[in-house]
């Protein structure tokens, strides 16, 4: 067993050990809206649910590399409503592309070409051809060292009608959620069910 202090390690290379071993991690498709009314969009691994009561999910927040913050992390600031979509394989390669840094102003669902569905609960916009996505607001804003991590309250969800039914079953394997793996994805494809 090889045993390693973060002391040592120093930030970079501890990050590259945790979200190697921590997966794999859902992905935060992150839906804000700017004071000047610009959507943003981004992608968000350190992403998961914190409690069913009060519903909320968590999505940890580090700065860009030249210090500033990220557009996310600026706009929640300013209003705390927001979309998380969930990824699916389909829509990776957009994904991938909305990840891309981008002066404030650019629309990023229009620079990755997603068609956007409005939010019922918040003025920040979805990607319409996730097949799930939650609505959301900011309760709480925890600075941990180099990053903001954020408590979002969920206010609504969204599942298409293909993948749920009225027992609240999810068709996982429709959902076809990608995961983050250190640097590389995977999609859960693979499910399988516990011994009784
Ligand atoms: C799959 C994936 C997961 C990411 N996870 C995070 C994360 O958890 N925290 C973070 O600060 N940045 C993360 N990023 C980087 C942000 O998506 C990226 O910095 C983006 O440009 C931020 O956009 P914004 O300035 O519009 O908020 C991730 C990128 C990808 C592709």
């Amino acid at each position: 067993m090889t045993t390693l202090d973060p002391a040592d390690l120093g930030p970079s290379r501890t990050y590259k050990l945790l979200s190697a071993l921590v997966v794999p991690r859902p992905i935060a498709w992150l839906g804000t809206m700017s004071a000047d009314g610009v959507p943003n969009l981004a992608p968000f691994s350190f992403f998961n649910v914190v409690s069913n009561d009060p519903p909320t999910v968590m999505v940890s927040i580090t700065n860009r590399p030249d210090g500033r913050d990220k557009d996310s992390l600026t706009n929640l600031d300013h209003d705390p409503g927001a979309t998380i979509s969930l990824v699916s394989y389909p829509q990776f390669e957009q994904m991938w592309h909305s990840s891309l840094t981008h002066e404030p102003e650019v629309d990023e669902y229009a620079a990755a070409g997603l068609p956007t569905e409005p939010g019922d609960r918040v003025a920040a916009l979805r990607v319409a051809d996730a097949p799930a996505a939650l609505e959301v607001t900011r309760t709480r804003r925890i600075e941990v060292g180099a990053y903001t991590l954020n408590l979002l309250r969920v206010l609504a969800l969204h599942v298409r009608d293909d993948l749920i039914d009225e027992r609240l079953h999810v068709d996982l394997a429709g959902l076809d959620a990608v995961g983050r793996l250190s640097t590389r994805f995977i999609r859960v494809d693979d499910i399988f069910e516990p011994p009784n």
